[in-house]
């Protein structure tokens, strides 16, 4: 009998993977651009053991930014570099074509800057990700505080159920809907439409700036998805 593989274990593997990836190429005084999530903890506990050989980490999250000086890694303001080489992060869902549903911890706005000022981005998540069409996860939309209620209004009119993330603040201090019960057929389309609406910040669909390689964890090894 195959031994069961515990789903953390595979996060922990997928980035180590990717910590060997971006240790191949990484220079001295470059930045990485870090994620946020239990995959992205992974990845930064490993990654700090290579502080000394590169410049410095982008954060994109109070939390990630808190992880990464507690190991030493200097951590920089975006607006302080030139460069990020490449940007790491975990996904709520990923699919075929590697676009992504991100924003289980609501960090999906600092998470798409990060990612789209990055030179390289590679997604790592466990197998339990991968889906055939994104949307079951539901889509986290971060909202300015006096637009919760007209957003949800036209969130619902999209055709989808929306729940707001009662008690939680984003690190911009922000509000989170949940939109739920919409098959994501077109995630560029959903993407632009969502972010259209007055009051939304940005929504979790990860379509425009998908990754250029998605690293998946399974109990087989890790396999790779790229667009
Ligand atoms: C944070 O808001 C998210 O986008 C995370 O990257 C995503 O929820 C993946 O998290 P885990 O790695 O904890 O599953």
């Amino acid at each position: 009998m195959t031994p069961r593989v515990d789903q953390d274990e595979l996060k922990r593997t997928v980035a180590l993977a990717a910590v060997d990836l971006v240790a191949a190429s990484l220079d001295a005084g470059q930045i990485v651009g870090v994620g946020t999530g239990s995959t992205t903890n992974h990845f930064i506990d490993a990654l700090a053991k290579l502080k000394d050989r590169f410049g410095g980490a982008v954060s994109s999250s109070v939390a990630s930014a808190q992880r990464l000086a507690a190991h030493g890694v200097r951590v920089v303001d975006l607006n302080e570099v030139d460069a990020i080489a490449v940007y790491v992060d975990g996904a709520d869902e990923v699919e075929p074509g590697s676009a992504l549903v991100k924003g289980g911890g609501g960090a999906h706005t600092r998470e798409k800057i990060v990612a789209a000022a990055a030179d390289r981005f590679i997604c790592i998540v466990d197998e339990s990700k991968v889906v055939d069409e994104l949307g079951a996860f539901g889509v986290p939309v971060e909202v300015v505080p006096m637009a919760r209620r007209s957003v949800a209004a036209r969130l619902r009119a999209l055709g989808g159920d929306v729940r707001e993330r009662r008690g939680f603040v984003t690190d911009n201090g922000n509000a989170v809907l949940d939109l739920h019960g919409l098959a994501v057929t077109d995630p560029d389309g959903l993407e632009a439409r969502i972010n259209n609406l007055a009051g939304v910040v940005e929504n979790g669909i990860f379509a425009v700036n998908r990754p250029d390689l998605v690293l998946v964890g399974s109990p087989d090894g890790v396999r790779e998805i790229a667009p």
